[in-house]
């Protein structure tokens, strides 16, 4: 079962627990993720961005979902990832995904706070969580954002105090992909953490040491993103084949393969991030 994203906030304050969020895209990668969260034993989220969401539709996810998820034990909730628009949200809600994040970072500060505070308001009266997006995180589409793509902690109570967010994703110097190295500020994040009246989020988990995601623990740290590790676990499984053999036609044992492949890579990230 599906569990409601403030259950799976609660579960991982008693459990004192980081919650991997793993970004799904088809279905092998929905399977390898849930079959390896419940290896791993931990719960975590399972995600899909706005942008993803183009190769399928919420309902087409949250049934794959819901069948990887036929004999899970611990509790994972279905969280729409950098959701653009109300749109979106909506069709996601409807399909039974338990957690929600709009990301209107690009919008400046007061439109931000509008765009979040519309879509909180809705997931509200639905019970569900919503994490919103303070300062741009680098990488993939943006270019080098730098300093002044970071999180100004001064703008964060109002944000918070303004949209009623349940989250509050940051950039302290995370970024997106594997392409630009994360160099991540902690004197920043201590700042922002010291401010901020709920849980921190950090995206761009992907390439960034495991020493230095376990370091942010400390500063309320709840969920940490994963994507492009597994998208690229994905690839790697049928390039390897086909390397070796042109002629190869099994998708099936191929699949199969790079679902445990994913798999794999899920429980090590949640056992590493959680010191396990
Ligand atoms: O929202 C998704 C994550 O931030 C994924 O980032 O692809 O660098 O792991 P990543
Ligand atoms: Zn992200």
């Amino acid at each position: 079962q599906l569990v409601n994203g403030y259950k799976l906030m609660e579960y991982a304050k008693e459990n004192q627990i980081v919650l991997p969020a793993f970004n799904t895209t088809n279905y092998e990668l929905t399977q390898g993720i849930i079959q390896g969260i419940q290896k791993a034993k931990l719960g975590g989220y399972i995600a899909i961005s706005s942008s993803n969401l183009e190769l399928s539709s919420p309902r087409m996810i949250a049934d794959m979902v819901k069948f990887a998820m036929k004999d899970a034990e611990v509790p994972v909730a279905l969280h729409l990832d950098h959701g653009k628009s109300f749109q979106d949200v909506k069709d996601c809600i409807d399909a039974g995904f338990t957690s929600i994040m709009v990301d209107a970072s690009h919008l400046p500060f007061e439109q931000n706070i509008a765009e979040v505070n519309k879509i909180v308001n809705y997931c509200h009266f639905f019970n569900i969580p919503v994490e919103a997006e303070l300062g741009a995180i680098g990488g993939k589409e943006e270019t080098e954002l730098g300093e002044e793509g970071k999180t100004d902690p001064s703008d964060v109570k109002e944000f918070i105090e303004k949209t009623n967010c349940d989250l509050l994703a940051v950039s302290v110097g995370n970024v997106h992909g594997l392409d630009i190295q994360p160099n991540l500020d902690f004197e920043l994040l201590e700042e922002i953490h010291n401010i901020s009246s709920v849980p921190l989020v950090l995206h761009g988990g992907s390439g960034i040491p495991y020493d230095q995601v376990r370091r942010t623990r400390e500063n309320n740290l709840l969920k940490v993103n994963y994507g492009s590790d597994l998208r690229n676990t994905f690839i790697r499984t049928f390039g390897k084949s086909f390397e070796t053999n042109h002629k190869i036609f099994d998708v099936k044992s191929l699949s199969k393969k790079s679902i445990q492949n994913i798999s794999n890579k899920v429980i090590e990230i949640s056992k590493e991030v959680n010191c396990l």
